[in-house]
């Protein structure tokens, strides 16, 4: 373990959820286990996952493929419900989706093909209870904040993939949620428009205080959006440690890499490819 870096948990070796204040945490993973019925078993994805999201945190959950990444991000969405331990917003727990936890997926057909930028992002808001004006002004001002003012009589197929996930951040975000939760969003993008996004989602997060939830398979993503990484072993899976990455500075200072080589060290002991010239792993 290197000096300069905290780690809040290593599984097995002290409960995360120990010693923390009495006040709940915007978002509380307890001792989750979640998984899918099949025919006749019940197939465990996430066996045992804790972890606690302060407000206007950014959360990256980084693991190998099939480790539950998504499971978990759809289970604090309200999707799935845990078959042990419990999962709490604001310590509220038995979950039904909401606006105030919305989520952003990697697939580009997230849009209404049949809507225009602008109605895809009015929809929510007035199947949530805007009126037609407030629905109309506040998908306005997002749909700037993630420069979209010019695109917003387009529809979804005249749009790049990078302007798509632009509208589903927008409408996401839009609808004033708690928690942003983001799988893999920017996973299908090309590497450069994916740099940009990855900065832009910076700046929009800092300026809106929202608190986000990331999941991802790319480790310098991670230390990008990243202020802490919770790095999921192989399902079903476990905590394997979480790594405050805040203060690791930019990409060429000796920091990062030591961090992003433990990362690498913990995400190839589970299995997942690393390649050594890899910009993405
Ligand atoms: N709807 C479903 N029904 C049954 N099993 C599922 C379902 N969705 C996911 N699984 C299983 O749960 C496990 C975890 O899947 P999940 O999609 O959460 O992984 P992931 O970490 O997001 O993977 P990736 O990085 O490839 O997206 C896998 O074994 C997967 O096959
Ligand atoms: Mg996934």
């Amino acid at each position: 373990m290197m000096p300069s870096m905290r780690t809040d948990a290593v599984q097995g070796t002290g409960d995360p959820l120990a010693g923390r204040s009495a006040q709940p945490a915007l978002l509380s993973v307890d001792h989750v286990q979640l998984g899918y019925w099949g025919r006749r078993d019940f197939n465990v994805a996430v066996a045992d996952v804790s972890f606690e999201v302060e407000p206007r945190e950014k959360i990256v959950l980084i693991g190998p493929s099939g480790c539950g990444k998504s499971t978990l991000l759809k289970a604090i969405a309200g999707y799935i419900a845990p078959s042990a331990g419990s999962i709490r917003v604001s310590g509220r727990d038995t979950l039904k989706p909401g606006p105030d936890r919305a989520v952003v997926f990697q697939e580009f057909d997230q849009l209404f093909p049949w809507r225009t930028v602008l109605g895809n992002v009015v929809y929510p808001l007035r199947v949530n209870g805007a009126g037609r004006a407030d629905a109309d002004v506040r998908a306005r001002e997002h749909l700037e904040l993630t420069g979209l003012g010019g695109a917003l009589d387009r529809f979804p197929h005249q749009l790049s993939g990078g302007m798509k996930q632009r509208v589903a951040i927008a409408r996401a975000l839009a609808l004033k949620p708690a928690i942003l939760l983001m799988d893999e969003p920017f996973g299908s993008l090309d590497a450069l428009t994916r740099a940009r996004l990855q900065r832009e989602l910076n700046d929009i997060v800092a300026r809106t205080q929202v608190t986000v939830v990331f999941v991802t398979h790319s480790i310098d993503e991670a230390l990008v959006v990243g202020d802490r990484v919770v790095v999921l072993a192989n399902a079903p899976s476990s905590v394997q440690e979480i790594v405050d990455v805040r203060e690791v500075g930019p990409p060429d200072s000796t920091q990062y890499s030591e961090v992003r080589r433990h990362l690498r060290r913990l995400l190839a002991a589970e299995g997942e490819e690393v390649d050594e010239d890899a910009v993405f792993i």
